[in-house]
């Protein structure tokens, strides 16, 4: 069977946010004494929006970087690195290109939602975005992806590239022999695969943490209000002002979780509560059903600042020592290319290059 391996990342566009932190960072640290660990800093996912300031993708990337430390990641055990310093991402990402089919890609939501309307103004690269995240995991045979669920589509996506690629490609995996049993045999997929079809980890109350200003859209770096967000490095008044000015409705919290229902902001408000204090909805209704906003909320602020003060200060600790920072990273790809490089070269055999 394929030996267990985590991989995750976050992409360095400035902003880290509690939905970033809640979805994915803080998800990432216990997994590191179930398997070994990956969490990557996907730069090269960065330039798909535009291109940044130089100075401003390095600054992010080390921001990124002393988050994911300052949360629990541990680069003695983990490897923790950037995209653009290992090559095989970008290698993969064009084999991808070719097996993915313009159908499949054309499906997904996200680059719909971040195209917008002048979608013939997007780069190709925005679009190829999948692609490159199945290339991200792929290369170095990733089993499992602890990410939000706004990413479940695009990992659907890795899966299908994976069988497609096994599928296409049978015959010469099993004459090189480097291919694994195949863990669920069928009569319609091959006896071996080369690559895994990753498992999506996404659970919790927080897989989804919504704007605070839109109920309806996700918390997103890319958001230009920055009402709409609370970002890691926020100080206590900043974090206080932005829960309080967050948008409800005028009703009070029900007294059952079913009464979220139809609800998005005090339903996003609640999810935001319950995942910061580790508990269940129920457990957060059973405490504040019935109360209104002006009590929640400040209840809210009080248990984000508390949480998330720890990890700012301490990610600007870290971030006072670039050089530190910047070790890390590359001892890192060191680490991650030693995996990913026999990856690509067996893959090059199965293509025929
Ligand atoms: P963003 O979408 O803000 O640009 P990334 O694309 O870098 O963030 O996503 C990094 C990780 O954070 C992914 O695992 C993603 O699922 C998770 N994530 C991003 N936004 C949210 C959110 N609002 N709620 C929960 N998880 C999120
Ligand atoms: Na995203």
């Amino acid at each position: 069977a394929f030996q267990p391996r985590c991989f995750s990342g976050v992409q360095p566009t400035g902003n880290l946010h509690l939905g970033n932190y809640l979805g994915a960072v803080s998800r990432w640290v216990p997994l590191q004494d179930q398997m070994p660990s990956i969490f990557c800093v996907v730069d090269l996912h960065a330039i798909t929006a535009g291109f940044p300031d130089a100075g401003e993708l390095k600054s992010a990337t080390r921001e990124v970087t002393a988050a994911y430390i300052a949360a629990g990641i541990d680069p003695k055990r983990s490897i923790i690195f950037n995209q653009s310093q290992v090559k095989e991402h970008a290698e993969l990402a064009w084999i991808f290109n070719c097996v993915a089919r313009m159908g499949w890609l054309n499906r997904m939501t996200q680059f719909k939602d971040k195209a917008g309307k002048n979608s013939e103004n997007a780069s190709v690269g925005l679009f190829a975005y999948p692609n490159l995240m199945a290339a991200d995991i792929l290369a170095y045979r990733a089993t499992h992806v602890p990410v939000g669920d706004d990413q479940k589509q695009h990992l659907e996506l890795t899966r299908d590239i994976a069988q497609k690629f096994n599928n296409d490609f049978a015959e010469r995996i099993k004459e090189l022999g480097i291919g694994v049993p195949n863990p669920t045999p069928s009569p319609e997929v091959p006896d071996e695969f080369y690559l895994p079809l990753p498992e999506p980890m996404i659970a919790g109350p927080a897989t989804r943490i919504m704007s605070l200003r839109d109920g309806t859209k996700k918390m997103s770096k890319s958001d230009p209000s920055d009402l709409s967000r609370i970002n890691l490095a926020d100080d206590a008044d900043a974090i206080s002002k932005k829960v309080k000015k967050a948008k409800t409705d005028p009703e009070p919290l029900p007294g059952e979780v079913e009464g979220l229902k139809g609800r998005p902001e005090a339903d996003n408000l609640v999810g935001i509560f319950a995942a910061l204090a580790g508990k269940t909805k129920e457990e957060v209704i059973r405490d504040y059903g019935g109360q209104p906003f002006s009590v929640f909320k400040p209840a809210l602020a009080d248990l984000a600042v508390d949480k998330l003060a720890p990890l700012s200060g301490e990610m600007r600790r870290l971030m006072a020592d670039p050089a530190e920072i910047d070790k890390v990273l590359k001892a890192g790809a060191e680490s991650a290319s030693a995996i990913a490089e026999p990856v690509l070269r067996d893959m090059r055999k199965i293509i025929g290059f």
